[in-house]
């Protein structure tokens, strides 16, 4: 079979960024940090940016691409290639697990994402009065108020699942140039085009209520920036501010090893790594952080910032659009946008195990994707099941999209610094690259990474690890979604151990040729 191959070089920038863009940027990076000292969150935010996010990007990128160009495209055959020992592809199983299990979660929230775009568009959503009434709404849509009352029939919310599922799986089918490419290099534009004119409507608002002076954009963006220093000294802050990174990057998942192992020998890896990262952070810090704060602030004054990241997105938002000028019509622009992110990360979420499925078991795409679509559509089936106060949700958010990253992340910066050689690495990098990247980086990536990564994990740990063992064995429904996703790794790893038997009968890491120029 011929190898899959990105057709142009704006193009993988585009889909790489598009992986990265999401709900990331605009829900959970205002709601991190409003929580965590407004301007003051930047510091630990810039600092993991430079120290963790950009240099294990770059490894991600460097790794993928020489990994394959031999051959190799899922995760647990570039971590076998470039670490030869039989447990190198296990640990792929971590990213496996990682997209596939965001995913049953996320396309949830995509599917909120259209549902309130539809609302908006057929004026349902401005029927709704008052703080109480979005509250209310928001809790019926996601069915937050019991278990199983999505599944009673009436529901919109699961067919809306059913549409965003066919979206993203239909996008998957095509493949890699086809799909993915094709849709981000129309989706991001047109984001950025979205995301500008809602923009320029929050920050052309000045002060609606002249009885309350201090709600006017200034205010707002002053609320949104201004250091609370304070907080500086709390690990907790830290902690956030790297989840943060990692989340919006799409660093530390296993996707950008598997984006950029389609390749060539010569595109160029540093550049473009660089510059998806440029983008991610134009649509999280300029778009992101300038719209959805602000706004919420000019309309509802310091509450704005208590919160939660899915309050303030699903509730205080409409409250605002409810109140502003041409809402309805900038409600279904936002929200649509916010669909759209969220497809081009999702996509990037199927793509690795896709590749997995092929790779180690010589399926077809059309079986590949009924495969995974089965098993993404039983972890899907479990977050809507055990909707009440988004139980599974939360759950699955916080051993996956944040204590996971962390390991996954450390078990990369590990095998680039201590295995691929940062000497080596240095070099790949360096190949077809149309800018130089200095030599401290590699030392960044061997020695700082690791020891900032584990630091920051011990501290997640010991500061919200009792507190959370003590819920969880409380919780029925948390000890389940947890012994789900046990079930998935284990599955995951006995469907690794079985494609690497495959891979040891054909000899596949046993000549790893090294290519020459
Ligand atoms: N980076 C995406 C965002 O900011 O919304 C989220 C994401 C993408 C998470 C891809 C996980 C993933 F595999």
């Amino acid at each position: 079979m011929a190898r899959e191959q990105w057709a142009t070089r704006i193009g993988v920038i585009l889909a790489v960024a598009g992986s990265a863009v999401g709900l990331g940027n605009f829900l959970r990076f205002p709601g991190q940090a409003a929580a965590n000292g407004g301007g003051a969150f930047m510091i630990p935010y810039f600092i993991s940016l430079l120290v963790l996010g950009i240099p294990l990007c770059w490894a991600e990128w460097t790794m993928g691409r020489y990994a394959g160009i031999r051959g190799f495209n899922s995760a647990p055959a570039v971590y076998a290639a470039i670490w030869k020992n039989p447990l190198a592809k296990y640990c792929g199983a971590f990213a496996l697990l990682i997209p596939l299990v965001v995913y049953m979660y996320y396309v949830v929230i995509e599917a909120w994402c259209l549902g309130y775009a539809i609302d908006y568009l057929n004026g349902n959503l401005m029927q709704v009065k008052d703080a109480d009434g979005f509250s209310s709404h928001f809790s019926d849509f996601v069915g937050a108020g019991e278990n199983g009352a999505l599944l009673t029939g009436s529901s919109p919310l699961v067919w809306l699942v059913i549409i965003t599922f066919i979206c993203n799986f239909v996008l998957i089918y095509r493949g890699i140039t086809k799909g993915i490419e094709a849709f981000c290099r129309i989706a991001m534009p047109l984001m950025a085009i979205l995301a500008i004119l809602v923009l320029v409507r929050v920050l052309t608002l000045g002060t609606p209520d002249p009885a309350k002076p201090d709600q006017s954009v200034a205010g707002g963006l002053n609320f949104m920036w201004n250091p609370d220093f304070a907080t500086l000294a709390k690990p907790e802050t830290w902690l956030a501010a790297s989840g943060q990174i990692f989340f919006s990057l799409s660093v530390g998942f296993g996707i950008v090893i598997n984006y950029s192992s389609y390749l060539r020998k010569k595109d160029d890896v540093a550049l473009s790594g660089l510059t998806s990262n440029s983008m991610n952070e134009f649509f999280e810090v300029c778009l992101g952080g300038l719209i959805t704060l602000p706004a919420a602030f000019i309309f509802m004054g310091m509450a704005a910032g208590e919160q939660g990241t899915f309050d303030l997105g699903f509730k205080a938002l409409p409250n605002v659009f409810a109140l502003m000028p041409g809402g309805q019509f900038f409600g279904f622009l936002w929200f649509f946008m916010l669909f759209i992110a969220a497809i081009t990360s999702s996509l990037s979420m199927l793509q690795p195990v896709i590749a997995f499925l092929e790779e180690g078991f010589g399926l077809k795409r059309h079986a590949s994707a009924a495969l995974l679509g089965l098993i993404a559509a039983l972890g899907c089936g479990f977050v809507l099941y055990f909707s009440k106060g988004l139980g599974a949700l939360d759950t699955f958010d916080f051993w996956v999209g944040t204590m996971l990253i962390f390991v996954l992340a450390l078990i990369q910066t590990l095998i680039y610094g201590w295995v691929f050689g940062i000497h080596k690495g240095h070099a790949e990098l360096h190949t077809g690259a149309h800018i130089r990247v200095p030599w401290f980086v590699q030392l960044i990536v061997k020695y700082v990474s690791p020891i900032y990564l584990l630091v920051i994990f011990i501290g997640v740990c010991a500061t919200t690890g009792p507190g959370y063992v003590k819920t969880m064995t409380e919780n029925p429904v948390v000890m389940g979604s947890v012994a789900f996703i046990g079930t998935v790794f284990a599955f995951l790893l006995l469907m690794i151990h079985i494609a690497g038997r495959r891979w040891d009968a054909q000899g596949k890491f046993e000549n790893i040729q090294e290519l020459h120029d």
